[in-house]
């Protein structure tokens, strides 16, 4: 990024714990800085329309579609893509109850799938509450899975969602 360009600007904030600071322009979208500036790549390019959900993250905390969202916007923000999720070898609780259920096929959704779990596990904990299976499946319409006939995902989601 030519860092003098009058359309670029200086941001810093959080992926997955950690501080970045980069030059961005200002049409480029989240899922472009994730993917191409900071090489994270689970986060997936899908529809790039906000209808298929492969390239959710959560926004401190709450799942955002990246494809939708600018880059520059995510300034002083905090940021968690699926890279996030796991401790070293160690997977997340989400990930493990995907797998555990057998809620993973090709895997093209599947960070997407995880990332809005995710965020429904922290609204649902905050709530103090624990979401219905309709409510799980209204949470997840905004993902698409090509591959399980989704079944499998609502049960790994409503595994984790029942703790
Ligand atoms: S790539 Fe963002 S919703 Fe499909
Ligand atoms: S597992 Fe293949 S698209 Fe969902």
């Amino acid at each position: 990024m030519k860092k003098n360009s009058p359309i670029a600007k200086l941001i810093t904030f959080t992926v997955n714990g950690k501080e970045f600071t980069r030059y961005v322009i200002q049409s480029m979208l989240l899922i472009d800085l994730i993917r191409d500036e900071l090489g994270l790549t689970g986060t997936k390019t899908g529809c790039l329309e906000g209808e298929c959900g492969a390239c959710s993250v959560l926004l401190n905390g709450a799942a955002i579609n990246s494809c939708l969202f600018l880059a520059i916007n995510v300034e002083g923000h905090e940021i968690t893509t699926i890279e996030g999720f796991s401790t070293g070898e160690k997977m997340d609780e989400v990930q493990t109850a995907m797998i555990q259920n057998g809620a993973v096929q090709c895997g093209f959704c599947s960070s997407g799938m995880a990332v809005s779990i995710k965020s429904m596990q922290t609204r649902s904990r905050n709530e103090s509450r624990i979401p219905t299976r309709h409510e799980i499946q209204k949470g997840l319409e905004g993902n698409l899975c090509r591959c399980t006939g989704y079944i499998k995902i609502i049960e790994a989601a409503g595994e984790i969602l029942n703790k």
